[in-house]
């Protein structure tokens, strides 16, 4: 049922995107779960297997080239670490490494594999290849605010093209944890707060990772992470426990993950959490009931790095051995990272603790995995020092970070239409810790990319104006701390200008892994750099960087422009001020709602109503809010302003009600009322009045791009089912339930766009 949904949405999101999206391969992927071809000799080679070997191929370590997890090409380092995982290569008792260093390490790895080891089984070589190789894309998040996710599938592409030109075969990507508390890091990596995006680009991105063949080389073999809801810790603390329904982990946490299996990814990296008690490496209900029994998985489940290891600490397992028996036992086919795994698998199998069959199994789909990537064809497939080269940061790959750059960046305010700005005759000011540098452009989670290699602001704007001589670049703060004279020099700079552009937010190390914040807000002697040059009285666009949703306050939320612009990697500076004056419409769509304060966290729209929801206008004593401020966002899921005037009218139903066998059909006219084109996102959202159990206030279940030149408009239509009315009910089974729906067509969750209703009948 599930991937039948995302066809038809797919087929609902219209436009370019929908038609690239119809026509790829993408859609075949998406009718089943990926298959897993097991050629005959693989169980020739089981056969002639020891333990210890069998352990080995279950076990894969981060590339101790350089000296741990690479940042950059390093030289080897001190030899020793490296020497030793060239021996246990030779021995057989390593799979592959991560993150390793390119070519000439997974040259030297493999050379070991194939030409001295008794097996000769090829290694496997991955890399965190999150949002980019050397070319580096917006962050994940950013991507999805373009609400295009046949963009994420090119990028993702693109990346597999880069990266399996450097010898890496596998990535732990995508990651497609929902998250719904702004205050966690890792939500840079994912697809924001809502299950339908989150389902759309998960299936595009492992369609681009993976190509409709893994034997190609440009493509690479993708990891679902992180298995699962780690995307819902309590508090938005990393690592932190998971407790939570049946119903709302299946109806949202899950439901991306499924779709990235359904789009064909064969391999998953279970997540550190655990969820109501278990850990997930350790949860059998999870790795193999639902994960393999329910959703017909057939690939290789890896654990997160020393996740096994770590149910010690969380108080679940006794020791390594214990550790390893429940994670292996559980389901979990690899170990990453620990040692544990070969360390213990052996004695285990000795002991009896774990069948041989059950190690067979597992070796059986990593070394199925290792044949359909063509390992046992050509070992060095992707590993080629000439094409690493020939491949890395091509014109083709930047001009796509600059698109995807663009398509990314969410214009939130835009009073007066100060945006866009003229490219001539203005004195323009750049002021913030993000105006000029090469730091903080690419963002978190890049092992291979490089800030000196891409396009900071000032850049972007300077090439982008006609007379860069009229643009100045104050530093003012620093990102955390305040700077000596900082704030005279910004105030003197925004008097000497026509106007600013402010540049302040998060640095990349404020998001991503153990990077959550109590106070999702813009640092403090930032602020103050903002309400010192707001007491200028020059018109102000406010240039946000972040890796999360924020809470924004005083002159940054006064501001009359601001700009949702992420992280956006290599092209940054000129994505930005393609959009800055006008190149480019701004187009991108929240994934996730900016709050009105931090301790709203954790908040989502597609929140339940409560019994005291308060009703439209002033805030009333005893109603569901928060003290002075209302149970909404300042800006929503959804929302995004574009350079033209867009208005909603005519919402008209196909028929009042749906038969359960039936659908509807639910249009709107969007128009363009303003004198500059604009791309709008029209939104289908539903909301179930009455139900055995309370719904959200809202749910997205479609949406559509569309194209409006100035004075144009266009129907946008959509059409429902009753699979899209479906929730899980008392008993945790899917139901769709007759009675009535509200329906909306909107630029946002809390717009109102049009709104109308109808009846599922029994
Ligand atoms: C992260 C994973 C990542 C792995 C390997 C872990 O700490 O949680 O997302 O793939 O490290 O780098």
């Amino acid at each position: 049922m599930q991937d039948t949904r995302i066809s038809r949405r797919a087929v609902m999101m219209g436009a370019g995107a929908a038609a690239a999206w119809l026509a790829s391969p993408a859609r075949a992927l998406l009718q089943a779960v990926g298959q897993i071809e097991v050629p005959a000799f693989v169980d020739q080679l089981i056969g002639r297997m020891t333990l210890e070997e069998k352990a080995g191929q279950l076990q894969l370590m981060a590339s101790a080239w350089g000296g741990g997890a690479a940042l950059t090409l390093n030289p080897p380092g001190s030899g020793s670490d490296f020497q030793q995982q060239v021996n246990e290569a030779r021995q057989g008792l390593l799979t592959g490494v991560f993150n390793g260093n390119g070519s000439r390490m997974a040259r030297s790895l493999q050379a070991a594999a194939v030409k001295e080891s008794r097996m000769k089984i090829p290694m496997i070589f991955a890399a965190d290849i999150i949002h980019g190789h050397r070319t580096i894309f917006p962050v994940p998040l950013a991507e999805v605010a373009s609400f295009e996710p046949d963009l994420a599938r090119r990028t993702a592409e693109a990346a597999a093209f880069e990266a399996s030109g450097a010898g890496i075969d596998w990535t732990f990507s995508p990651m497609v944890d929902v998250a719904r508390d702004q205050r966690w890091g890792r939500g840079v990596e994912g697809g924001g707060e809502d299950p339908l995006l989150g389902e759309l680009f998960a299936a595009a991105r492992v369609h681009g990772f993976q190509g409709a063949d893994l034997k190609s080389n440009e493509h690479m073999l993708a990891c679902i992470k992180h298995f699962a809801a780690y995307g819902a810790g309590e508090s938005g603390l990393d690592y932190n426990v998971v407790d939570m329904s049946m119903r709302r982990l299946r109806e949202v946490y899950l439901k991306p993950y499924e779709a990235g299996f359904k789009a064909g990814a064969l391999s998953a990296m279970a997540s550190f959490n655990e969820i109501n008690g278990v850990p997930s490496t350790g949860n059998h209900w999870l790795m193999t009931n639902l994960l393999r029994g329910e959703w017909g998985f057939k690939g290789f489940v890896v654990s997160d790095y020393t996740g096994d290891e770590e149910m010690i600490a969380a108080g679940y397992a006794r020791d390594g051995r214990d550790a390893a028996k429940l994670a292996f036992l559980a389901g979990v086919d690899m170990s990453m990272q620990s040692g544990l795994y070969r360390q213990h698998l052996p004695a285990l199998v000795q002991s009896g603790d774990v069948p041989e069959a059950m190690l067979n199994t597992s070796v059986r789909r990593v070394l199925a995995l290792k044949a359909m990537l063509g390992l046992f064809d050509d070992p060095f497939r992707r590993i080629d020092e000439k094409r690493e080269a020939s491949r890395s940061m091509l014109p083709t790959a930047r001009a796509l970070a600059r698109e995807a750059g663009r398509k990314a960046i969410v214009l939130l305010k835009n009073d007066g239409d100060l945006l866009p700005l003229p490219r001539s005759g203005k004195r323009i000011a750049l002021i913030g810790p993000f105006a000029a540098g090469a730091h903080d452009l690419v963002g978190p989670w890049v092992v291979y990319g490089d800030d000196s290699k891409a396009v900071d602001l000032a850049s972007g704007v300077r090439a982008a104006v006609a007379d860069p001589r009229l643009v100045t670049v104050t530093q003012g703060s620093d990102v955390e701390e305040p700077l000596a004279g900082g704030l005279a020099q910004a105030v003197a700079a925004a008097r000497a200008a026509d106007l600013v552009v402010l540049a302040i937010g998060e640095s990349s190390e404020m998001s991503g892994e153990a990077q959550s914040r109590t106070e999702i807000v813009v640092p403090p002697p930032q602020q103050q750099l903002a309400e010192a040059v707001a007491a200028v009285g020059k018109p102000i666009v406010v240039v946000l960087k972040h890796g999360r949703a924020l809470a924004l306050e005083g002159a940054v939320a006064n501001a009359p422009a601001i700009l949702a612009t992420w992280f956006l990697g290599t092209e940054t500076g000129n994505a930005i001020a393609d959009v800055l004056f006008g190149v480019h419409g701004p187009s991108g769509r929240l994934p996730a709602s900016f709050p009105w304060k931090s301790g709203q966290e954790p908040y989502y729209y597609a929140h339940k109503p409560t019994g005291r929801p308060n009703p439209p206008g002033e805030l009333q004593p005893y109603k569901a809010h928060f003290r002075g401020i209302p149970n909404s966002a300042r800006y929503p899921f959804g929302h995004g302003l574009t350079y033209g005037k867009i208005e909603y009218s005519g919402l008209r139903l196909s028929a009042p009600s749906m038969p359960m066998t039936g659908s509807i059909e639910i249009a709107a006219t969007v128009t363009n009322r303003g004198t500059r084109a604009a791309e709008e996102v029209a939104q289908l959202y539903i909301h179930d009045r009455v139900a055995s159990v309370t719904r959200p206030v809202r749910e997205l279940k479609a949406f559509r791009k569309v194209a409006l030149p100035p004075g144009q408009s266009e129907v946008v239509r959509f059409t429902l089912t009753p699979a899209d009315l479906i929730f899980y009910g008392l008993d945790d089974r899917p139901i769709a339930e007759p009675g009535s729906f509200d329906v909306w067509i909107a630029p946002s969750a809390e717009a109102e766009g049009v709104r109308g209703s109808f009846d599922l009948l029994a």
